[in-house]
Parts: structure tokens; C-alpha cells; sequence
């Protein structure tokens, strides 16, 4: 299945696909850790993309497309993927369609994640990643079992250089202008499916997994 999740920053993109991809047994792509990894080992990529990241901006169309791009092509992704984070402006989106038209397919659906701008403050300042395996945690709403510890790697729990309250409203307002956009692109597509997303972890997780038509 070709997925593609949807939503503002802090919806529960990436806590969801992280769950997602273990159900539908596919790739999780996000863009966002891709970059992130990149700054992290330093690459030429990590270098262009940080600048924009930093100020809550977008990484250029012309990097991210061609990122994607390759992504999509390699053997992993043959049985679909879940991409979390992309496409975010319309050019990226004809983009991707463009890539899939050339082996005949085409994204089987989009699943955006809805939640009221006054929620994603408290979501994305609360959220605190393992910087070994990037696993997903809220101080108050997901908590590790040890304070400041991976459940699963036992590493060092960090906060995302972005998740700083002045950038976070400059990630909001981009999303509203070039990203929101995109729900009346595929909705008239007819592939677009929206989810509440202020319930639980669970309580979502649920409802995509019904949408989906995925088994319990
Ligand atoms: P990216 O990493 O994609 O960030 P984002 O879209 O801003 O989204 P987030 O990762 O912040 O939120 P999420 O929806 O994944 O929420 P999460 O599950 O973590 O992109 C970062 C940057 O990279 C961009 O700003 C841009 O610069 C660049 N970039 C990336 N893709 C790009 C593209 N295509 N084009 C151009 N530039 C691009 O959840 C958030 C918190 O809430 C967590 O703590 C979690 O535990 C908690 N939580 C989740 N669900 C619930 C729930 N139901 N109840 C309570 N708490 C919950
Ligand atoms: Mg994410």
C-alpha cells in the first residue's frame, strides 16, 4: 500500500507511521528524519536542508524531490511505504504523482491527521525523541518507563532543536500556507480520508487501522 500521512506539525504523523509500519509490514519515510540524520552525520544535504529546518521554514522543493525520489525506488519500498512529512506543497505533490505515473502507479491514500492549532504547542513542546533510534515520547501524554530513557535502546531521550516555542508558530504558519493546501488537492483526487487526532495514541491508531481496512 502507498500511504501518504497528513497533518499539521505535532498531529501524530510520526507516532502513528512509527505503528502503521509494523501493521502493514512497509517502510516508514519520513522526510523530516532523513534530514535530521543527514545534519546529524554532517552530510552536504544535512548542511542545505538545516538552515531552513532551524527557522521553521521548508527545505527547498528542488532538494526534497529528488531526496524522495531516489527513496521510493529502492527494493524496500517495491510493496508500498508510508510517507510521513512529504509531499508538503503542491509542486511536491504533482511531483510524486509524476515519479508514480512513470511505473504505472499512483498513492492509494492519503490519511490527514486533524488537530486545532492551540493543541500542538503543549504536543511539540512536551515531545522528547531517542537520539539513538528516534523513537517517539511526550513527557505527560507518552512517557518512557525510566525519566529520560529509550524503552527500547535505553539511550539518552532529546529535544528537537525546532520544538522551541517562537519556531514551532513560524512551522504552524508554513503549514498553513503551503501545506494545508494539499487537502483540497487529493480530496479531489478522491483519496483523501481525514482522522480526528486529539483522541489517545491508541484511540487513532484505531481509527486509521478501520479506515485502512486493516484487520484487528
Ligand atoms: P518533520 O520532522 O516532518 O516535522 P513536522 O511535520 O513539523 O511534524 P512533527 O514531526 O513535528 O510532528 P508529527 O506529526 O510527526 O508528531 P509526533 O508523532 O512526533 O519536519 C521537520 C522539518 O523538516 C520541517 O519543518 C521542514 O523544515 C523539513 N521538512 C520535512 N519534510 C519536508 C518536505 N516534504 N518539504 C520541505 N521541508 C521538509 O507527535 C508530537 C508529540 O505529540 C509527541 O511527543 C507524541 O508523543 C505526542 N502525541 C502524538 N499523538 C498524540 C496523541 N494522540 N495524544 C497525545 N499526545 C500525542
Ligand atoms: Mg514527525
Amino acid at each position: 500500500m502507498k500511504l501518504v500521512l497528513m497533518g499539521a506539525p505535532g498531529a501524530g504523523k510520526g507516532t502513528q507511521a512509527q505503528m502503521l509500519k509494523e501493521e502493514l509490514k512497509v517502510p516508514h519515510i519520513s522526510t523530516g528524519e532523513i534530514f535530521r540524520d543527514n545534519i546529524k552525520k554532517g552530510t552536504e544535504l544535512g548542511k542545505k536542508a538545516k538552515e531552513f529546518m532551524d527557522r521553521g521554514d521548508l527545505v527547498p522543493d528542488n532538494v526534497t524531490i529528488g531526496l524522495v525520489e531516489n527513496r521510493i525506488k529502492e527494493d524496500d519500498c517495491s510493496a508500498g511505504f508510508i510517507l510521513d512529512g512529504f509531499p508538503r506543497t503542491v509542486k511536491q505533490a504533482e511531483n510524486l504523482d509524476r515519479i508514480l505515473e512513470k511505473s504505472g502507479d499512483r498513492i492509494d491514500c492519503v490519511l490527514n491527521i486533524e488537530i486545532p492549532d492551540e493543541k500542538i504547542v503543549k504536543r511539540l513542546s512536551g515531545r522528547r525523541v531517542c537520539k539513538h533510534c528516534g523513537k517517539t515520547y511526550h513527557m505527560s501524554y507518552s512517557p518512557p518507563e525510566k525519566d529520560g530513557l529509550c524503552d527500547l535502546c535505553d539511550d539518552g531521550l532529546i529535544q528537537r532543536k525546532d520544538d522551541r516555542v517562537e519556531t514551532i508558530r513560524e512551522r504552524l504558519n508554513n503549514y498553513h500556507r503551503q501545506t494545508k493546501p494539499l487537502i483540497g488537492y487529493y480530496r479531489e483526487m478522491g483519496i483523501l480520508k481525514e482522522v480526528d487526532g486529539q483522541g489517545s495514541i491508541e484511540g487513532t491508531f484505531e481509527s486509521l487501522k478501520k479506515m485502512l481496512g486493516v484487520n484487528e
